[in-house]
């Protein structure tokens, strides 16, 4: 079974469906990737935060030598890190990335988030009262930096993330290469239908990310809804004989846009990939969008003083 394609404002093609590796634990993120690209994905969506780049790596290269995939056949993103967002950061930051995933291009480059933290140390380089540092380096000089990644043939598109409309805007203004998607944060809490509409309108495609809700994003509260677990979810999976992730990704497919499930669990890797023989009809897409109640999972809330923090904004 081959995934749908979307296609970018480049001409370039992206799965419409790809594997998540956020968290995906060391010592289980290269199984996962084999089983994925075993099971038919060609698509994985990576970060240099997420360190596990080099497990995936291992994967992609084990399963290139098998002769199971080509890497033209691969599609793989990953994300500039907010503590390289100073222009002259920004090829060595892909370089490091390029080494740990032992690839000499990637198909997508995003900056992960529009905020800059301070440059050359921790990941999250935390001052004495455990906050986090910022940089002021503006996120359209990032850009250009990023645009030089493409011409020098190390990335063959490139795009953001979790960038709000006002910042989008901003890039458009300096950019002679338009992103090719807005990776956000979208689900039947948080649809972000006026995001999507604008991006649409620019061109951009959307990529939703935490799309079944973030079960296991490292500050779920125990009181916090389950978006796996929400009842009229569940109702609407026993209706078609499908499970509720099925049903929140075939969401996502159905309103067109790309989609990152992540797991390294053998058995949802391959129910996750097998949402391409049924149809979602339309009062139930209206039913499930009707759920949205701006239910971020992905805040970054200690990090709402930041000049670039993009949630301030309504979209
Ligand atoms: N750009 C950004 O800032 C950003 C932010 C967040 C996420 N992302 C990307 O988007 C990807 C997906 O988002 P996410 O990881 O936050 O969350 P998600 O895909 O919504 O949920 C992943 C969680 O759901 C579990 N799961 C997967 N399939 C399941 C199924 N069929 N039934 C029950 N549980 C299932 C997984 O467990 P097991 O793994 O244990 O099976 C994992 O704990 C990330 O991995 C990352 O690549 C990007």
């Amino acid at each position: 079974m081959s995934v749908p394609d979307v296609i970018l404002n480049n001409g370039l093609k992206i799965p419409i469906l790809g594997l998540g590796t956020w968290g995906s634990p060391k010592g289980e993120t290269e199984q996962a990737v084999k089983d994925a690209i075993d099971i038919g994905y060609r698509h994985i969506d990576c970060a240099y935060v997420y360190q596990n780049e080099d497990e995936v790596g291992a994967g992609i290269e084990a399963k290139i030598a098998e002769g199971v995939v080509k890497r033209e056949e691969l599609f793989i993103t990953s994300k500039l890190w907010n503590t390289f967002h100073k222009p002259e950061l920004v090829r060595e930051a892909l370089e490091t990335t390029l080494k740990n995933l032992r690839l000499d291009y990637l198909d997508l480059y995003l900056v992960h988030w529009p905020m800059g933290y301070k440059e050359g140390g921790a990941l999250f380089p935390n001052d004495d009262i455990g906050k986090v540092q910022h940089s002021d380096v503006d996120y359209v000089d990032t850009w250009k930096a990023m645009e030089k990644l493409v011409e020098a043939g190390l990335v063959k598109s490139i795009g953001i993330s979790n960038f709000n409309k006002r910042q989008i805007e901003r890039v458009l203004e300096v950019a002679s290469i338009v992103p090719v998607t807005n990776q956000i944060e979208s689900h039947p809490y948080l649809t972000q239908e006026k995001l999507i509409e604008f991006c649409k309108s620019k061109n951009i495609t959307i990529t939703a990310y935490s799309p079944l809700g973030s079960p296991s994003r490292p500050w779920a509260k125990p009181e916090d809804p389950v978006l796996l677990e929400d009842a009229k979810i569940v109702g609407i999976a026993k209706k078609y004989g499908k499970t509720p992730a099925q049903i929140l990704i075939r969401y996502q497919l159905q309103r067109g846009n790309i989609v990152i499930p992540k797991s390294v669990t053998k058995s949802r890797i391959a129910s996750n990939f097998d949402v391409f023989n049924f149809e979602l009809n339309t009062e139930d897409i209206a039913t499930i969008s009707s759920f949205n109640c701006n239910g971020r999972f992905v805040p970054m809330d200690n990090h709402r003083s930041h000049k670039y923090y993009p949630f301030n904004d309504e979209f």
